[in-house]
């Protein structure tokens, strides 16, 4: 039984279906740079960051100093009147958003940046139907629940047509068991027929995670965001890349990880990791797109001063401290040693991710590679016995998913590892 009071309260009064992690779940009190305390007092690393969000340290002094300066100085003005950091952070954004991207709509969460985009390309395109991705998800408002490729996530009725769901660019579990590249690209050639058998033959958009997040961390192959984009197109749609996780140069080399394709998308939508934990979501589209945007729009927090100049912050740290280049760098060492890994131990069947966005799915058996979520679970266990958190996602439940910090040490990714292929271990005896 946790001893915690948060944990006990949070179960008496709040909805049950806001889960926590682990058999005795934990209770926050404190963060600084890589690492959390709980409030019994115990010291972690944090390689998972609140899911992808704390992006560049627990506290960052940079970060935190923006935000305190804002709250005394102005820390609400709604969308009816302009402020500072929300127009720079705008202005910095069109710098920096890849190809045309040049208008920002700010809200507060990934859910409200996906709704915005879905929003804008239905009214920009005039057509209703979207195509979407199996195992992907993309919020919880009742468009972004029809849109979700996890049948755990979309318990509640929901009433948003026109979303079809196209096979996802899973290579480790193709869903037409052929292998990259003599596949062709089947899963991004396999749209087209979606199109002309269920829908109208016209869409509004092809909407997808440049990474599958929640669904595991899938990495869409070489050529398959050319591919696919480019058929949206052909049939009157436009190109919706949800970086939620992907973005702010966590996959490495790039700011945005759909700079690792070579394709530019209509509108990009953005959170998470952002704001370094101020809630803050993002809709970035081209000045076409955003010019038709129906109506007048409002958001009370969206650009609120406050989340805005957290955001800049943390975009500025980011640039200044390199650390687009020590994701590259951090995460090919990662990516290394979770590879070895996958040679080490039978239960991890696929080590995948780019940069600092790092997975291990688990499965009972190589060959029929039938999913091990119990496995995935006592991996969670025993890494934190060890003091290490991480994360785990998968329409399985079996998939290890890691999201270091963006300046974090190939120490702290060690330490983590270690820790991983110590539970992995104990996984397997169990
Ligand atoms: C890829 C992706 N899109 C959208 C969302 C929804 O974001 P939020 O929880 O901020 O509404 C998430 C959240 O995990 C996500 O991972």
């Amino acid at each position: 039984m946790s001893t915690s009071e948060s944990v006990r309260k949070h179960k008496e009064y709040l909805f049950p279906a806001v889960s926590m992690y682990y058999k005795e779940p934990i209770a926050l009190a404190k963060g600084e740079g890589p690492y959390v305390w709980d409030d019994q007092g115990n010291k972690y690393l944090d390689c998972f960051g609140g899911v992808l969000t704390i992006s560049v340290g627990h506290n960052n002094p940079k970060v935190t100093e923006a935000i305190v300066n804002q709250v005394k100085t102005l820390a609400h003005t709604s969308t009816l009147f302009a402020n500072k950091p929300q127009s720079d952070l705008a202005e910095k954004l069109a710098g920096i958003a890849p190809g045309n991207l040049k208008k920002s709509f700010f809200t507060n969460s990934g859910t409200e940046a996906n709704e915005t985009a879905v929003a804008a390309a239905k009214t920009y395109t005039g057509r209703h139907d979207l195509v979407v991705l199996r195992h992907s998800y993309s919020g919880r408002s009742a468009t972004t629940l029809a849109m979700a490729g996890q049948s755990s996530w979309k318990k509640v009725p929901n009433l948003v047509g026109g979303v079809h769901h196209a096979h996802a660019p899973y290579c480790y579990r193709c869903p037409f068991n052929l292998e990259y590249p003599q596949c062709g690209l089947k899963c991004a050639e396999d749209i087209e027929e979606l199109i002309l058998t269920a829908t109208g033959g016209e869409i509004a958009a092809f909407f997808a995670e440049t990474i599958i997040g929640a669904g595991g961390f899938i990495v869409p192959p070489p050529g398959y965001f050319e591919k696919a984009a480019a058929i949206a197109r052909k049939y009157g749609g436009l190109f919706i890349t949800d970086e939620v996780q992907a973005a702010w140069g966590r996959t490495g080399d790039h700011m945005f990880g759909i700079s690792h394709w070579n394709v530019t998308p209509d509108i990009l939508t953005s959170a998470k990791g952002m704001g370094n934990g101020a809630p803050i979501g993002l809709t970035i589209a081209t000045p076409e797109v955003a010019a038709k945007y129906p109506g007048i729009t409002f958001a009370t927090f969206g650009g609120n001063p406050v989340s805005s100049a957290a955001a800049l912050a943390t975009i500025e740290y980011i640039e200044n401290e390199n650390l687009i280049k020590n994701c590259a760098v951090v995460g090919k060492h990662l990516g290394e040693r979770l590879k070895q890994l996958k040679e080490k131990h039978p239960l991890v069947g696929d080590a995948r991710g780019l940069g600092l966005m790092q997975a291990l799915e688990l499965v009972k058996d190589r060959k029929t590679k039938e999913p091990a979520p119990a496995a995935a679970n006592a991996v969670l266990e025993e890494t934190r016995k060890k003091g290490v958190l991480i994360g785990k996602g998968g329409v399985y439940g079996n998939v290890i998913r890691t999201g270091l910090m963006l300046n974090a040490t190939k120490e702290h990714a060690d330490q983590m590892v270690d820790a991983l292929d110590a539970a992995l271990t104990a996984a397997a005896n169990m």
